[in-house]
């Protein structure tokens, strides 16, 4: 609650004053993209600038300036050799201005122009602001004059420097954008997907990203994940309606038909009799039936009511209610505690002995052991077993066998025993027993030690 008002933006008058933030502070940070794109923008900007400035000083140092003052020196040693002889000057100065590709002027110590050169196809002007200079001075190094040098191709105005930066930015527009897209788009992408999901629209899946081990990547298939459970839930949910529905309409037409033929003035007192205990045989599968809806609601709510129980009194307990004689329970002398919820353990056990009476002929043992960390329940009865193509179905919900013909039953039991089972950290299985014949199907619990752990709360 508080999280959402703080999301809505409301104060809270007893906490601080909220920081003021300006527009532009908001527009930049309002939605992920544009602030990926700020951030990696101002990360770009920032490293060139520094790698620039750095450039700069390591070059102040024995970079390009260094080589610059060689060469400098280098050009004045030669003109200082021509200086006095005009003609080796000027062919000097030729030599210079078409090799280097410059416009040679040279200068005396006055500042006048003594001469002035260009390579081949160029105009010969004066050179106000050199690319280079050099002092030119005499053996015993008096300077006797100046050889400027200058470049022929246009300099970097104002102009081609706004240019260049208009072209970084670009670049940097360009990078940053893409990067901020590509990182945004699947997270923007999962919000439309989870929207779609929580407007009903439960086939939408998330596109897994190239780079399926990413974050985003797990984030999309739990995302995925999810929605199918959602699905599956929601589809189950449906069709357990459906059937549920189907299966109480005809007990309850029949319950109807019955009451009427009692009512009837013509029946005499024993087709009445009759039809009474019919209509109290239907409600027990009416009643049977809500139970084990009820069970089902519950473990969908989490609402087992957890509790240290015998093994042994709960096996007996489900023999009373079923109504089978307690003669048919082997179990151990010792205490075998588990942690579960009695009437979901119970309603368990008497599927499985109602199973017995139904499908095969009653039941011959109700047997409690333990198994390592797991204590075991099973039934067996005489009857003629379940076939072997049925085996894998049979606790797969509104599974029903071939044999159960037109008994009552919506196939929802065993489905309903593997859940309690699985939510009491066990599981279950089915066999035909060799020899004798008959099935044998029971289901696990973990022990004290190993439920507790996920037990909640505890008389
Ligand atoms: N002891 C058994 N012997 C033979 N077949 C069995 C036995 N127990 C279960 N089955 C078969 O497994 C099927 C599924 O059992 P399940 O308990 O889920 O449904 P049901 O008994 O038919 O109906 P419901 O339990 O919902 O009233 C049964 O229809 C039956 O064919
Ligand atoms: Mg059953």
């Amino acid at each position: 609650m508080r999280d959402r008002r703080r999301q809505h933006g409301a104060s809270d008058p007893c906490g601080p004053p909220p920081k003021r933030r300006s527009a532009v502070w908001w527009y930049l940070t309002s939605r992920l993209q544009r602030r990926l794109f700020f951030a990696f923008g101002a990360v770009i900007l920032v490293t060139g600038l520094v790698a620039s400035v750095v450039t700069g000083l390591l070059s102040e140092r024995g970079g390009w300036r260094a080589q610059r003052v060689r060469l400098e020196r280098f050009a004045g040693a030669r003109f200082a050799e021509v200086w006095h002889d005009p003609g080796d000057r000027a062919r000097l100065a030729a030599s210079v201005a078409d090799e280097l590709r410059m416009r040679v002027e040279l200068r005396d110590t006055a500042g006048a122009t003594l001469l002035l050169r260009a390579p081949v196809g160029v105009a010969a002007t004066r050179c106000p602001r050199p690319t280079l200079r050099a002092r030119v001075a005499a053996p015993g190094g008096a300077v006797v004059g100046e050889a400027r040098f200058c470049s022929v191709d246009p300099s970097w105005g104002g102009g081609r420097t706004a240019l260049l930066v208009l072209a970084v930015l670009a670049v940097i527009w360009r990078m940053a954008g893409g990067i901020a897209r590509r990182m945004a788009r699947p997270l923007d992408d999962l919000v439309e997907v989870v929207r779609d999901i929580g407007d009903g629209r439960l086939d939408r899946r998330a596109r897994l990203p190239t780079h399926g081990r990413s974050e985003l990547g797990l984030l999309a298939r739990v995302v995925n994940d999810m929605a199918a459970r959602i699905e599956a839930q929601v589809a189950a949910q449906r069709e357990l309606l459906a059937a549920v529905s189907h299966e109480l309409r005809s007990p309850l037409a029949r319950v109807r038909f019955l009451l009427e033929t009692a009512r009837d003035d013509g029946a005499d007192a024993g087709a009445r009799a009759a039809a009474i205990s019919e209509v109290e045989d239907e409600l027990v599968g009416i009643d049977a039936l809500v139970g084990d809806l009820l069970a089902s609601s519950r473990m969908d709510f989490q609402a087992l009511q957890r509790v240290r129980l015998d093994a042994t009194e709960v096996a007996s307990r489900a023999l009373s209610k079923a109504g089978v004689d307690l003669a048919a329970l082997d179990a151990p002398d010792e205490v075998l505690t588990i942690v579960g919820d009695a009437t979901l353990l119970t309603t368990a056990l008497v599927n499985l002995i109602g199973n017995a009476q139904r499908h095969g002929g009653g039941v011959r043992a109700l047997r409690v052991r333990r198994v390592g960390s797991l204590v075991r329940f099973e039934v067996e009865d005489p009857g003629g077993g379940i076939p072997d193509d049925e085996l894998p179905r049979i606790f797969e919900p509104f599974y029903r066998g071939a044999g159960a013909g037109r008994r009552a039953g919506a196939g929802l039991g065993l489905a309903l025993v593997r859940r309690i089972a699985a939510s009491h950290g066990g599981e279950v299985w089915a066999a035909n027993l060799s020899g004798g014949g008959g099935a044998c199907v029971g289901f696990s619990v973990a022990c004290e030690a190993q439920s507790a752990g996920v037990a909640s709360p505890q008389r």
